[in-house]
């Protein structure tokens, strides 16, 4: 074994392609290989990128070949230079890959189009890195579920939750697939109630109670959840935002700040020169965030490409054994990557830490009146009446 893991990627997608580049930017490990079946311009980008290039489907070298890619071999040949593969191919793949893995004698992570039961355990780093230490195959889980979890964790771990209520509006379709699917001027229920992240997110936290509905809309640029959390004891304001604070990978929005929806973050990260304009954290809106004696309340975002990706990168650690420390890895990688807590930390005030629930935030008033100039751009709708002024007992204060 060389010093770094060697790191095999099946399926160069959407979701393979930022695992490739995720993992060439940490220093315990590297990229030995790609594979995939087409040889088109996707995959003629992992050539440009200089990452070796293998045929998962023998039949498919000859047109890999004729359209320039140099194939450095079959996924087997792969395989043997491998410590450890992530499963990137198209969802229900796994279950026929699971055995050429086995086979090989190499680790394996798939992703979150697979099922439980694939790999035996669901993974998100923050609440269950120790458990997948030195297993031969984890599942990273899906983009919602994974954002589920970090947020439920954040409070859970407080022993808050009683019940978790979440309504999940889905993109339509991925960006680079935009011409081919997605609907227009409509949105989709889901007809199954609960929608399956919410068990989802129970392999992940097994004692969480939740339930979830879900439907998909005519965009592509992230999916958005509307989150209710019946709490164990009256939770503030201040203890809910000092709770996402305090967990990795959840970062703050708010409209006061002119970040008004989905596209104003799509807009933020391409501003920021991330990636393909990636957002890793879940961008949990501030200014959107309320209380009563009852439940908390929260709205955020979820850049279903790329929000899988540090979690897979810390499985990789997980899996090999190469890291023990969950928070060691997690920081690591947030490093490589550029995972942050503050998205514009120049200009946003820091907010003060709260150990009791009746400390206010210093931030809060000047957060508060910069959002209400952005009030008028509510879609309160013609027909509903003039938009009351929340209480202050709905807004979180006691
Ligand atoms: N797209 C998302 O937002 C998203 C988010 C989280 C998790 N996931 C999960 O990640 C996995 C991959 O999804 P994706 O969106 O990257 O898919 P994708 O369609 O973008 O990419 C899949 C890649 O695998 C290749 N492929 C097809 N057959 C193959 C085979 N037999 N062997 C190897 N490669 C093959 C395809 O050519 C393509 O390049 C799925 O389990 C999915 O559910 C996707």
């Amino acid at each position: 074994m060389s010093k770094n893991v060697r790191v095999a990627v099946n399926g160069y997608g959407v979701i393979g392609k930022r695992v490739a580049d995720a993992v060439r930017l940490q220093p315990d490990m590297e990229v030995v290989g790609v594979a995939d079946v087409v040889s088109d311009y996707r995959v003629r980008l992992a050539v440009e990128r200089g990452y070796p290039v293998y045929c998962a489907a023998r039949e498919k070298w000859p047109e890999m070949e004729a359209a320039g890619i140099p194939v450095a071999g079959t996924l087997d040949h792969l395989l043997a230079a491998a410590d450890i593969v992530v499963d990137c191919a198209p969802k229900k793949l796994g279950a026929a890959n699971k055995a050429r893995y086995e086979d090989a004698g190499v680790k394996a992570i798939f992703q979150g189009g697979e099922k439980h039961e694939l790999a035996g355990y669901s993974f998100v780093a923050q609440v269950n890195y120790e458990g997948a230490i030195g297993r031969h195959f984890a599942r990273v889980v899906s983009c919602n579920t994974t954002a589920l979890s970090r947020v439920a964790h954040a409070l859970h771990r407080h022993g808050w939750i009683e019940r978790v209520r979440a309504v999940l509006f889905r993109r339509g379709t991925d960006p680079w697939e935009s011409h081919l699917n997605g609907m227009i001027n409509t949105v989709l229920p889901e007809t199954k109630v609960p929608s399956h992240q919410g068990p989802d997110a129970q392999t992940v936290i097994p004692d969480l109670g939740i339930t979830t509905m879900a439907g998909a809309g005519p965009y592509n640029l992230s999916h958005i959840h509307f989150t209710m959390i019946e709490t164990t004891r009256p939770v503030s304001l201040d203890e809910l935002r000092d709770a996402l604070w305090d967990a990795p990978r959840i970062a703050f929005v708010r409209a006061g700040d002119g970040i008004v929806a989905l596209n104003s973050v799509s807009e933020l990260m391409r501003d920021l020169d991330r990636p393909r304009g990636d957002m890793w954290e879940v961008a949990v809106w501030e200014d959107a965030l309320a209380a009563d004696e009852r439940e908390v309340y929260l709205s955020y975002q979820v850049h279903n490409e790329a929000i899988v990706i540090p979690e897979t990168v810390d499985c990789i650690r997980a899996l090999t054994g190469i890291e023990k420390n969950a928070s060691k890895s997690i920081a690591r990688t947030d490093a490589a990557l550029g995972v942050t807590k503050s998205f514009l930390p120049a200009t946003t005030k820091p907010i003060g830490h709260v150990t009791g629930a009746d400390v206010s935030h210093p931030g809060l008033e000047a957060v508060r009146a910069r959002h209400a100039e952005f009030r008028s751009l509510g879609f309160t709708g013609a027909e509903e009446p003039a938009d009351p002024e929340p209480t202050p007992a709905q807004r979180g204060g006691r």
